[in-house]
């Protein structure tokens, strides 16, 4: 779908406008992210009324015209999950009612995804009940910021694109000029991310052996690798609890790390994790708005903003433009 209006002081000939051919519609969850993303385009967000009813129930208007649009919802999944699940749900199905060209829901942050096999008897598999209701209230695609299994994509009969926040943290990470840096990851799950970033920053890698006791307890076993003296980097794709990355960080410096910086994509920071960071021998945590800062922000936090990145996504999208030069671009 390419723009089929043009505006420009010429007369109109030569400056693409997106205006009549865009709507870029925001649930209650990311307002921030949703006009940051939409001055990138040069749009106005669409007009849409996302409220509640007296009992709690979910009231959406979408006041624009819609029709044969490339509808843009942006909803990441983030706390509170089940509400704003299903307000992206109803944005969706009223999209569709309304006759909307195209419909993409733009998770930058993919709730449930942890629960993505059956890894004990009698448990859903919730990331896989997201993707069939996403598909079923008419998501045609979904645009995703590092999804924590990547294999989820494989839940969707719809295009997914799966991006990677790794340019945007690295930037920040490059910015700061760490002399000679480790990069670590908090638990084996992690080392691909972890070495791409070792790839980048052309820096040697260490893994902490991590076990998790519950959903909000780890406990740290050993550090694999050399930190004694060093400038440590520690990468994930989430803060929840934080658990992981302050045990992390407080086994590094154990060993002898110098200064700690942590990177991640998204900081959901529930439950203990604010204490948790502040009382951790971090110096910085750089972390994206993929997921808008609910509670009191950790001392350390520096944040990074995924708004060009989705912009030029949704662009690419848009104007039926490879993604995969984006990939390239992220992967470097
Ligand atoms: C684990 O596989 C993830 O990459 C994160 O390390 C984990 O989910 C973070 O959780 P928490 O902050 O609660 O330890």
């Amino acid at each position: 779908m390419r723009p089929d209006r043009f505006h420009g002081e010429d007369g109109g000939a030569s400056v693409p406008s997106y205006n009549d051919t865009i709507r870029l519609i925001s649930g209650t969850a990311h307002p921030v992210l949703a006009q940051a993303v939409a001055r990138e385009l040069g749009i106005p967000l669409c007009d849409a009324h996302v409220g509640r009813f007296p009992d709690g129930e979910i009231d959406i208007k979408i006041n624009d015209d819609v029709r044969g649009t490339d509808c843009f919802v942006l909803q990441p999944l983030s706390p509170p999950v089940n509400e704003n699940w299903v307000e992206l749900l109803l944005l969706l199905d009223c999209l569709k009612r309304a006759s909307a060209g195209r419909v993409t829901a733009v998770m930058p942050y993919y709730g449930y995804a942890r629960k993505d096999r059956k890894d004990e008897g009698r448990v859903p598999i919730s990331a896989k009940v997201v993707a069939n209701t996403i598909t079923r209230c008419g998501a045609d695609r979904v645009l995703t910021i590092d999804m924590h299994a990547a294999q989820i994509q494989g839940f969707y009969d719809i295009p997914v694109d799966h991006l990677y926040a790794k340019p945007v943290l690295l930037k920040a990470v490059q910015a700061m000029k760490i002399a000679d840096p480790v990069v670590v990851t908090p638990d084996v799950g992690g080392i691909k991310m972890a070495r791409a970033y070792a790839k980048a920053l052309a820096a040697d890698l260490a893994i902490v052996d991590k076990r998790r006791v519950s959903g909000s307890e780890i406990a740290v076993e050993h550090l694999i690798g050399e930190v004694e003296g060093r400038n440590v980097l520690i990468v994930d794709d989430m803060i929840s609890t934080g658990g992981s990355i302050a045990g992390a960080a407080t086994i590094v410096r154990a060993h002898g790390a110098k200064t700690i910086v942590l990177a991640v994509t998204h900081a959901v920071l529930c439950g203990p994790a604010v204490e948790r960071l502040d009382a951790c021998p971090a110096d910085t945590i750089l972390a994206t708005d993929t997921i808008p800062r609910r509670t009191k922000a950790p001392r350390q936090l520096q944040t990074v903003s995924v708004a060009p990145l989705l912009a030029r996504a949704i662009r690419n999208l848009h104007d039926s433009r490879s993604l995969s030069i984006l990939f390239e671009t992220l992967e470097d």
